[in-house]
């Protein structure tokens, strides 16, 4: 079962360049990289650091306390780690508004 939440407009995104949202009881960042709009898991998924206080360059997300970086293609860390992929989220805009399709989540294995 799946739900579109309204999560910001896309001239804060582009103005913040990462916005960091609580919607259906989690925790998400909506990210600007250089034209394309990602959503995904706020928590890294390596030892759960705040990913809202990494960096976004060339198309990778920098966690702030190991400096691994995520892909925001797929979620994929880089080589080197050990690490289950960032949870991405599906994003659509309409106008000028951002909206990420929240899917009931899995339990990971
Ligand atoms: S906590 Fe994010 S890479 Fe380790």
């Amino acid at each position: 079962m799946s739900a579109w939440r309204a999560v910001c407009d896309l001239d804060r995104l582009k103005a913040e360049t990462i916005v960091r949202v609580h919607v259906a009881g989690l925790d998400v960042l909506v990210i600007w990289n250089e034209g394309d709009i990602i959503a995904c898991d706020r928590a890294c998924p390596h030892e759960q650091a705040d990913l809202g206080l990494g960096q976004v360059r060339a198309g990778r997300l920098y966690c702030p306390r190991h400096a691994a970086s995520f892909d925001l293609c797929d979620g994929a860390i880089n080589s080197g780690w050990s690490s289950p992929p960032l949870r991405l989220y599906t994003v659509r805009i309409t106008g000028e508004q951002i909206w990420i399709e929240m899917q009931e989540r899995q339990p990971r294995r």
